[in-house]
């Protein structure tokens, strides 16, 4: 599959729900959103049939998000369905973590390769000031849930904003110099209806790497993660895990974008920002193929995102669409 540009689209994120568990500050208002109606929203089946559609054409890597994928019933179901398609070589799920300890095991055995951790703070209070609800998470008892289930390499996620959790960005990147894992330091971007976190909150990937290198040096990674995304990867010296950034907001990296998105009710996204999307549900549930669709889709793949110049998204919050 190419784009109108040329760029070769391998990977789709798939959302299954637009519901979360959490009310992080940056990403949902307290009282939720417009949640979408339940017949509306892609069975198991639908969306393993979406991607069965896909794979003849190049689709190859798979990652399930939300909202929060976990809170959907049944999850180790839809990676059984999708690890039985032919081409898929890779299957990985974004998660806010809080289920892992008690489902690491189940996603493994279903034909899940790896995970992707939210964790904004490691302090407990603090995770649940951000999230704004006390439901006991702690990275490091997910995280390990994770590794002892197999599902590595194992990626953190931090969204960084200042004032409010940037005095962890040390602890956060100390804990690659004890274990295998990823941190990938996230510019805050101000989506959505949400007023409380601005511009004044975002700390550039410059200014982190900065106040990183000042502690003890980091050196561009030599052996570069297994991964899709758009992070640039660091060490310090000796250490088992590396220090990404990922910079929505001070770099633009569309021009090697690989991706689309599945929203939950089978809209097929192409661009993260901005209205470019093709319904797939109807003319799915009616069984007429879908590859006419995805050309369509393709062809509309904008080249860059207007986030910067125009301050303004199209989303109401990442949730609707995975992140
Ligand atoms: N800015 C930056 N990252 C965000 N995420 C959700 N909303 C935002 C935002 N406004 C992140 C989550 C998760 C990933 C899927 O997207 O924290 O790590
Ligand atoms: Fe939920 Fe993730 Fe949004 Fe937080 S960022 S509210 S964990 S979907």
């Amino acid at each position: 599959m190419r784009d109108q540009f040329g760029r070769s689209i391998e990977y789709l994120r798939i959302s299954v729900t637009d519901r979360c568990n959490f009310r992080c500050q940056y990403c949902m208002p307290l009282e939720g959103l417009p949640w979408l109606p339940k017949a509306d929203i892609l069975r198991y089946e639908e969306i393993a049939d979406i991607v069965a559609q896909l794979a003849p054409l190049g689709l190859r890597r798979l990652r399930i998000t939300g909202g929060e994928p976990t809170i959907r019933p049944e999850l180790p179901r839809l990676v059984r369905l999708l690890r039985d398609i032919p081409g898929i070589e890779d299957i990985a799920l974004s998660t806010n973590g809080v289920k892992l300890p008690q489902m690491a095991g189940a996603l493994a055995d279903a034909g899940l390769h790896r995970v992707n951790i939210s964790a904004d703070s490691l302090r407990p209070e603090r995770v649940a000031a951000i999230a704004r609800r006390d439901l006991g998470f702690a990275l490091h008892t997910a995280a390990l849930a994770a590794e002892q289930a197999g599902l590595g390499p194992i990626k953190v996620n931090v969204v960084v904003m200042r004032g409010i959790n940037d005095d962890e960005l040390g602890d956060f990147a100390a804990l690659t110099r004890e274990h295998p894992w990823h941190v990938r330091f996230i510019e805050l971007m101000p989506v959505g209806e949400l007023r409380d976190l601005t511009w004044e909150h975002v700390v550039p990937s410059d200014e982190i790497l900065a106040r990183l290198s000042a502690v003890d040096a980091l050196l561009p990674d030599a052996t570069p993660v297994q991964g899709n995304g758009p992070a640039a990867y660091y060490r310090y010296a000796g250490a088992p895990g590396s220090v990404g950034v990922i910079t929505p907001m001070t770099h633009t990296y569309c021009e090697k974008c690989n991706r689309v998105r599945l929203t939950a009710d089978g809209r097929l996204r192409t661009c993260l920002f901005g209205e470019h999307e093709v319904p797939l549900r109807d003319a799915l549930r009616r069984g007429e193929p879908l590859a006419p669709l995805f050309t369509r889709a393709l062809a509309e793949k904008p080249r860059e995102h207007a986030l910067l110049q125009l301050r303004v998204g199209g989303l109401r919050a990442l949730s609707e669409v995975g992140g």
